[in-house]
């Protein structure tokens, strides 16, 4: 099945899908009151290429994860794969296509964070090469 999956850029029309996926997918860590279809076409249209989806030969999006930097660090959020496309190696080939293009643009390192309700999302991050960095809090605050 893996071979039958194509990984390429998020595009605008792909967000209505990707909000289904995400809406789904997750137990936390995601609001559908900010993450809006109008926010994330400003981020993608401010990180061009860097988001990727997964595709069947048929069009269906089947995975999704936005990708962007801040001109200094990447940061990867909401990556989510349907249940039945899970474990073939979806979410490490979105995320390895993201960082090639993270590199092209000059960036070479970044941060994700992850919500410990989201079970064998650590997991999965560690099994990619993602290291937890245990001196490091999150913080956050809206303005
Ligand atoms: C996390 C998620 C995106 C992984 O996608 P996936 O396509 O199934 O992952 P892959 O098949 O590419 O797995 C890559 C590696 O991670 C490991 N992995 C994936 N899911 C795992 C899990 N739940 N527990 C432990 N390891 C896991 C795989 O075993 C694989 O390691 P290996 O190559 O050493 O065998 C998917 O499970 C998902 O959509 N989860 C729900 C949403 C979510 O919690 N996202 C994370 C938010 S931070």
């Amino acid at each position: 099945m893996n071979d039958e999956i194509v990984i390429r850029a998020m595009k605008e029309a792909d967000l209505e899908e990707a909000l289904r996926l995400w809406k789904i997918s997750f137990n936390a860590g995601f609001s559908i009151n900010f993450d809006t279809e109008e926010v994330l076409v400003k981020y993608l249209n401010r990180n061009p290429e860097l988001s990727s989806v997964a595709c069947t030969k048929g069009g269906k999006i089947v995975g999704a994860l936005m990708c962007g930097h801040d001109g200094r660090r990447g940061s990867i959020y909401h990556i989510a794969v349907y249940d039945e496309y899970k474990n073939k190696g979806i979410g490490r080939r979105m995320e390895q296509r993201s960082l090639v293009e993270l590199k092209k643009v000059g960036i070479t390192s970044g941060f994700l964070f992850i919500n410990i309700n989201n079970p064998g999302s650590e997991e999965f991050w560690n099994s990619i090469g993602w290291t937890v960095i245990p001196e490091i809090k999150y913080l956050y605050k809206e303005f």
